[in-house]
């Protein structure tokens, strides 16, 4: 019989241990604590170690996910990996980690979809596992973003970090993962990018650096309307009233956009997971890691149901309906 639904068996995270404050910050560009923490709730951010890659990152979350799930390895069936900062083109990152791992065969591939690229994996692997296409399915986000971040600049380095989340998702007759809702809009395409890739290098006449570009005022005003309405959505798509949520966990790249999004949840501060201030922006890994600080510390607890979303570049944003 299939199982109807997939649910969450476990979760881990790993953040270098490298971190860059504020303070730092100061020392290196015309910025201040003060500017920084006023405009977007960050105080300090990690950042991998020059021989750390992303894989290296994914795997440390996955053995700890797997721990938490009571699984070993060779149990997982399925892999995927949010990330824009994967290793190498191919293999893909999924690919790394299952190396690693020492398992074989299963599916293994990476989601690009900026800092919602967890969300993107989360809801395909969902389907997979809840239709009896998978059994215990690996699910990461994990960044290396500071390797395409210009220290030079101060409206994208101060917001940006580095780190991995991972969950397992088992197979369940119970409620788990409730509903998935995924959106994207590329004719914002140029508030939020990377100029350069694969198909299109940098020629000698290029003159924008090859980093992150981002126009930061107007991505706050389509975040917050976007995010606003994928609420909204995820609440009528399960006929739920605002008060029926326990935990939101909100990716984690501003204070100012998470208030209003939780304000437009009705719902108090003390009900949202932060772990921006120490974190800063992690993209895709935000998610998991701020899930798994929250399971982790007692917050979150089995029966939950928590609200989990997240917007990035492309722009891409979605949300995640879980009965934890
Ligand atoms: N330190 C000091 N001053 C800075 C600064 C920094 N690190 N970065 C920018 N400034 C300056 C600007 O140069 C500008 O100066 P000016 O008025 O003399 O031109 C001033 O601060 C205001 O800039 P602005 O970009 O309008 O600030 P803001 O209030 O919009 O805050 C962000 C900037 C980036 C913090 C904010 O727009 C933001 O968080 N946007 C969303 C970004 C985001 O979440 N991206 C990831 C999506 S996944």
């Amino acid at each position: 019989m299939k199982p109807m639904y997939s649910r969450i068996a476990g979760t881990g995270r790993y953040l270098p241990e490298r971190v860059l404050t504020n303070q730092d910050l100061e020392q290196m560009i015309d910025t201040t604590d003060e500017w920084i923490r006023s405009r977007t709730g960050i105080e300090r951010r990690h950042i991998a170690a020059d021989d750390q890659t992303t894989a290296d990152l994914a795997e440390l979350a996955a053995r700890q996910a797997l721990d938490a799930a009571g699984l070993e390895p060779e149990a997982i069936d399925f892999i995927v990996v949010g990330t824009t900062s994967p290793d190498t083109v191919f293999p893909n990152v999924g690919c790394l980690v299952q190396e690693r791992l020492g398992i074989r065969g299963c599916p293994a591939f990476g989601i690009e979809a900026a800092c919602s690229g967890f969300i993107y994996a989360l809801s395909i692997a969902d389907r997979f596992v809840a239709t009896g296409g998978a059994q215990h399915a690996l699910v990461i986000g994990a960044e290396t973003l500071s390797r395409m971040v210009d220290y030079k600049d101060r409206a994208t380095c101060v917001i940006f970090g580095d780190g991995a989340g991972a969950v397992v998702l088992e197979p369940s007759a119970e409620q788990g993962i409730i509903s998935c809702h995924l959106r994207a809009d590329g004719h914002y395409k140029d508030l939020l990018y990377h100029p350069y890739g694969v198909s299109k290098q940098r020629k000698p006449e290029d003159t924008e650096g090859p980093y992150i570009h981002m126009r930061g005022n107007e991505v706050f005003k389509v975040a917050v309307r976007s995010l606003e309405s994928i609420v909204d959505e995820t609440l009528a798509a399960n006929d739920l009233e605002k008060g029926s949520i326990d935990w939101l966990i909100p990716h984690q790249a501003n204070l100012r956009i998470i208030q209003l999004t939780a304000k437009r949840l009705g719902m108090p501060m003390d009900k949202v997971v932060l772990t921006l201030k120490d974190q800063g922006n992690t993209s895709a890994a935000s998610v998991p890691m701020a899930l798994d600080v929250a399971v982790r510390d007692g917050r979150v607890q089995r029966g939950d149901m928590v609200l989990l979303e997240a917007f990035g570049g492309g722009f891409t944003w979605g949300s995640a309906l879980v009965r934890y």
